[in-house]
């Protein structure tokens, strides 16, 4: 087994097989601390169907481990989590479907949402904190108070957005360190 593969996080089954080898105190954890945002890229993608709710946050919390076992800045962790956590929802709630994609390298983070769905047709409009469409059983969840896209804005030092009404929407954010 090459020093490799375990190390190079850019598949979710390397991912699980990776963090097998990160028990506390394993030489893997010391191995991925020193390579990991330091001289390497990482990159990966999380899918995610739009209504299912019984997965909501999975894709956030997975790059948050990621990033946490890596010994990564906790204040980074937390932007990152909190603008990738509404992207994924974002996409769970209004679209069909969609993938979210990370570029990780030793500086910042790119992170790229991207989905099938209805579009949004006023963008500055849903850019307003308080602004929701959000239909009554989103609402119901507790979700639908407009804030996603603002905290989305406010977690990234580059925000931007981009979509095509009955295409899709794109988020792209970069979190730097
Ligand atoms: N991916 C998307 N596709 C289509 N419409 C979207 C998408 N993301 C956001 N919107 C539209 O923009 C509005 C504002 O989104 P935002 O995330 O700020 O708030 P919210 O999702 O309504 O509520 P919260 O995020 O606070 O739970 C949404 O109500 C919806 O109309
Ligand atoms: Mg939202």
């Amino acid at each position: 087994m090459g020093r490799d593969s375990g190390v190079v996080l850019n598949e979710k089954n390397r991912y699980i097989f990776t963090s097998h080898l990160l028990g506390e105190g394993s030489k893997w954890r010391s191995v991925v601390r020193q390579g990991f945002m330091t001289d390497k890229t990482y990159e990966g993608s999380f899918h995610i169907v739009g209504g299912d709710f019984s997965r909501a946050g999975e894709a956030s919390t997975e790059l948050k481990t990621i990033l946490l076992n890596a010994g990564v800045e906790d204040e980074f962790v937390r932007r990152v989590a909190i603008a990738t956590f509404e992207a994924e929802m974002n996409i769970m709630i209004y679209a069909t479907a969609g993938i979210l994609r990370y570029i990780i390298s030793p500086e910042e983070i790119r992170i790229i949402a991207e989905d099938m769905g209805p579009g949004i047709e006023d963008i500055e409009l849903a850019m307003q904190e308080g602004y929701s469409t959000a239909p009554d059983w989103v609402r119901e969840m507790g979700w639908g108070a407009g804030m996603g896209l603002p905290n989305m804005k406010k977690n990234a030092d580059i925000f931007r957005i981009d979509s095509v009404v009955g295409e899709g929407t794109t988020v792209e954010m970069i979190i730097k360190r």
